[in-house]
This record gives C-alpha cells, structure tokens and sequence, in this order.
C-alpha cells in the first residue's frame, strides 16, 4: 500500500525562531497519523538541525531540505551536499522544483545528476514536475510532463524508484490561489502513473506517491485527496500557518487508504 504524504515546503520564509515556533505549534497539535501516513516538514537549510530536533521525536513526522548539490563535495561555495543534507538528520529532500528549474535554470540533466547525489546519500526524493500555463492552454501538459520525468529518473533502478515520491505542481497552480481541479489533477496523476508503469511495471508504479501541490488549502484539500491517485500534497503558503497546515493534514488523516 503506498504512502500517503503532506509536505510542508516553507520556501524562503521565516527566521529560524519564527520557524521553530511554527513547528511546534504543528508538532503540539497533529493527532491521526498512522503508520500509512506521513507529514514532512522542508524548511531552509539554515533550520534543518533544530526542526529536526523537534521532529525527531514526533511519530510519522520527517524532515526534508529543499535542494542539493549535483556535486559530492568540493569548491562549491555557497553550496549544500546531500551529504551534509543527510547529516542534519533530514530524510527527504525536492528535488526539481519550479523555481529551481524558472529562477535558477535548473535543466533536466542536472536533475537527473541532483537525483542520483540524493539516493547515493540514502535520502528520498521528493521529485517535482508540472507545465506551465502555455503549456496547459495549449493542452500538451501530458507530453510536457512526461518528458521532465523520463529525463529526471528514467536513469534510475527499481531499487532506487522505491526512494522517490513525485509531487505534479502545475505552475499555473502554484501560489496562485488557481488550484487544478479534482479532475485536472487525477487525470495527470493517473498519467505519470501510466508513465512510470512503463518503465519500471505495475506494481512500482502502484506503489510510488503521487502528490499535488499548487494552492492546496484546507478547503479544497479533502477533494483533492480523494482522487484515486493524489496520494496527498507538496504545501507552500498554507505550510506557513500551523492551523492550515493541520487542516490540510487532517484531510488526509480522512482519505480513503486504498
Ligand atoms: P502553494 O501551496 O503556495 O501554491 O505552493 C505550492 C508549492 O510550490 C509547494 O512546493
């Protein structure tokens, strides 16, 4: 039975105090997480070890960064390693974000190269695709994402698929307050599904989580999820806000288990 996942990606937002504070209020609040289900919380590199602190000691809650490096280690100033991303404590890190592929030109190769630096370094990747809005009106979304997943993991082994969870982020979606409808968003899932199930069979592909993220909130959340392949959400402004972060997890605490 594959996961059900709620991500909360905090972007470039808060101070670590501000950070630590919102954890805890998740943290002191989060009931109905069972094994079938997990929450994790992405915050900048800079807070990675104190969440994790808080984390550490929460049932079915883990910790995720939001990059990597391409690179195992070196002359990279500035930089951060999946090594070093490891060593925080975190399990998880998202790889091929939109604003990682539009503001800092990260190209599908060097996707590819950030995918296989996470793995080598035991993490889960948390791998994001989505087209977009020129993409989605001239209705070619399927082949637009198609194409990112086959050139960011078709490199990879069924082993390694087994460490990664695709999250669908229509870019038209996201931090637009313009969510995918329910049916947008499980006829792509049901796609990149058919996507997977072709390289790797039917059973990898039945097991990989498939999350939505663009403009989830509380509110929409429950339909959402209740498509047979939206296996949860990747969560940005409503991640911000431990009340409507709590209500997004609370809607997948409802979600049928498949
Ligand atoms: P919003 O939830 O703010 O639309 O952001 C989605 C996202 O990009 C999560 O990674």
């Amino acid at each position: 039975m594959r996961k059900k996942i709620v991500v909360g990606n905090w972007k470039m937002n808060l101070t670590l105090q501000e950070g630590i504070t919102l954890a805890e209020s998740i943290l002191s609040s989060l009931t109905g997480i069972d094994d079938n289900r997990q929450v994790v919380i992405a915050p900048p590199f800079t807070h990675l070890t104190a969440i994790g602190s808080l984390t550490k000691g929460a049932a079915h809650v883990h910790l995720g960064a939001q990059n990597c490096n391409d690179n195992a280690s070196g002359a990279y100033t500035g930089e951060i390693s999946a090594a070093m991303v490891k060593s925080t404590g975190a399990e998880y890190v998202i790889i091929g974000h939109s604003e990682r592929r539009e503001y800092y030109k990260e190209d599908d190769a060097l996707l590819a190269r950030k995918t296989s630096q996470a793995l080598d370094n035991n993490l889960k990747v948390i791998f994001c695709c989505g087209e977009p809005l020129e993409v989605r009106e001239a209705e070619t979304q399927n082949d637009y994402v198609e194409k990112q997943i086959k050139a960011g993991l078709y490199h990879l082994d069924g082993a390694h698929l087994r460490n990664i969870v695709l999250a669908y982020e229509p870019i038209w979606a996201i931090g637009t307050g313009r969510t995918a409808t329910s049916a947008q968003a499980q006829e792509m899932h049901a796609h990149i599904r058919a996507v997977i199930a072709s390289q790797y069979g039917k059973d990898a592909a039945n097991d990989i989580t498939i999350l939505y993220g663009g403009s989830c909130k509380p509110s929409n959340a429950d339909e959402l999820f209740a498509c047979p392949d939206v296996d949860g959400g990747l969560i940005g402004g409503a991640s911000l806000k431990a009340e409507e972060f709590l209500g997004i997890i609370a809607a997948i605490t409802r979600a049928q288990k498949q």
